[in-house]
């Protein structure tokens, strides 16, 4: 649907103008340009429901005098749009470019039905022949469905991460890893924001066309934010609102110059090569880029404790090791408690850590609080048994 068009670069450009100054920027971007980016981010949000199979829906973009035509086709399980009006449509749908920007960028809020015009087509009418009525009432009925579904993508609602990671195939639930509950506690306060997401490791490897599952993920979860991915190997994706970026995560240069170019980034998420020295690599140049409350992620933590993957299983401490590293963070985040000298970069802008399953969340912040008086710190209370003698 969205091929030539750089959906991405339009939605990125459209939705901060959301809702105010809509009207300014359709009018820039064009009515054609600005009802395709639409149309492909309606799409992709479409749960396309079972046995819907056949049904055209004729979706209409207007902006003044202008109007853009869709098809969008319901099959079994799947959902398409193609510019140009269906022959035979059970319904036709019609939404200002604006009310449709808005119900997929806006501010979660109720539905307002009103936002669109709707007509469906009776495929049953009084000159009906009985006998035809039970296969048409199953047409009406698949049609219905599609039509839930087409609507109800322009909603603010959102699926849960587990949904999600099930929907699009991602082995962060349910199979060898169980990261998306905890993902939805720390994420979810950016679900609604114009957040910017970078995904290290696309899935797929040195094939062009397959992997981003769980880019495809976040998009979904980030209504609005824009999702970047980054592989060793050179990803072919066709998604509004992701961009995939080859390069290697251990390069520290190129991190920084791609953080210039697309970030800075809110979110972060490693899930790359897991080879300690990658993982310590990326987050030296990208931590310091993150923005003040973003979070940074880092999954497989596990291979800190295998040699072959550069970690240690005897000193697991080792700062050359992920798990090593992170244990020293805990140090600095308490770094006001105890003389640990000139505090770091890290000791100051560290301000919360997170530890699950092979999973943790690195916050970023400024660590401010002052540390407890020295007289708490030199006298323990009398009050407790034994602190005298300390
Ligand atoms: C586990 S897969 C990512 C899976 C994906 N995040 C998902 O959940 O669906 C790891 C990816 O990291 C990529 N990768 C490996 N080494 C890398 C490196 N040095 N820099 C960037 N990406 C790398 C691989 O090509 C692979 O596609």
């Amino acid at each position: 649907m969205s091929a030539g068009i750089d959906t991405t670069s339009i939605l990125e450009a459209l939705i901060p103008a959301v809702p105010g100054a809509l009207p300014d920027r359709v009018r820039e971007i064009g009515l054609p340009l600005t009802a395709a980016a639409l149309v492909d981010e309606l799409v992709h949000r479409c749960d396309p429901p079972a046995r819907s199979g056949g049904v055209d829906i004729h979706l209409r973009v207007t902006s003044g005098p202008e109007s853009a035509d869709y098809v969008v086709a319901f099959g079994d399980e799947t959902v398409a749009a193609e510019p140009g009006v269906p022959e035979e449509p059970w319904a036709r749908v019609e939404f200002t470019a604006e009310n449709l920007a808005k119900a997929l960028f806006g501010r979660p809020g109720p539905i307002n039905t009103g936002a669109w015009r709707h007509e469906a087509l009776q495929l049953i009418g009084p000159d009906t022949p009985p006998g035809e009525i039970p296969e048409l009432l199953k047409v009406q009925e698949g049609a219905m469905r599609a039509n839930d579904a087409l609507l109800a993508a322009c909603s603010p609602h959102r699926p849960s991460l587990n949904e999600l990671a099930s929907r699009f195939g991602t082995d962060k639930w349910g199979s060898v890893h169980w990261y998306t509950p905890y993902y939805e506690r720390h994420f979810s306060a950016f679900a609604d924001e114009e957040v910017r997401v970078l995904e290290i490791g696309i899935g797929g490897y040195h094939d062009l066309e397959s992997g981003g599952s769980s880019l495809r993920m976040w998009q979904r979860f980030f209504r609005r934010g824009i999702v970047h991915g980054l592989d060793v190997y050179e990803k072919r994706l066709d998604t509004p609102r992701v961009r995939t970026i080859q390069g290697d995560q251990s390069d520290r240069d190129f991190l920084r110059r791609m953080s210039e170019e697309h970030g800075p980034f809110d979110i972060v998420v490693d899930d790359g090569s897991h080879f300690n020295r990658d993982v310590l690599a990326s987050f030296d140049a990208l931590f310091p880029l993150l923005k003040e409350g973003g979070i940074y992620a880092i999954e497989d933590l596990q291979t800190a404790y295998w040699p072959s993957w550069g970690g240690d299983d005897r000193d697991t401490a080792a700062p050359t090791t992920s798990i090593g590293f992170l244990k020293k963070l805990i140090d600095g985040l308490y770094h006001r408690e105890y003389e640990a000298g000139k505090p770091s970069y890290l000791d100051e802008n560290v301000m919360g850590l997170y530890f699950y399953h092979n999973l943790a969340f690195v916050l970023k912040g400024a660590n401010n609080e002052c540390g407890a008086p020295a007289v708490v710190r030199e006298t323990p209370p009398d009050y407790i048994p034994g602190g005298e003698e300390e």
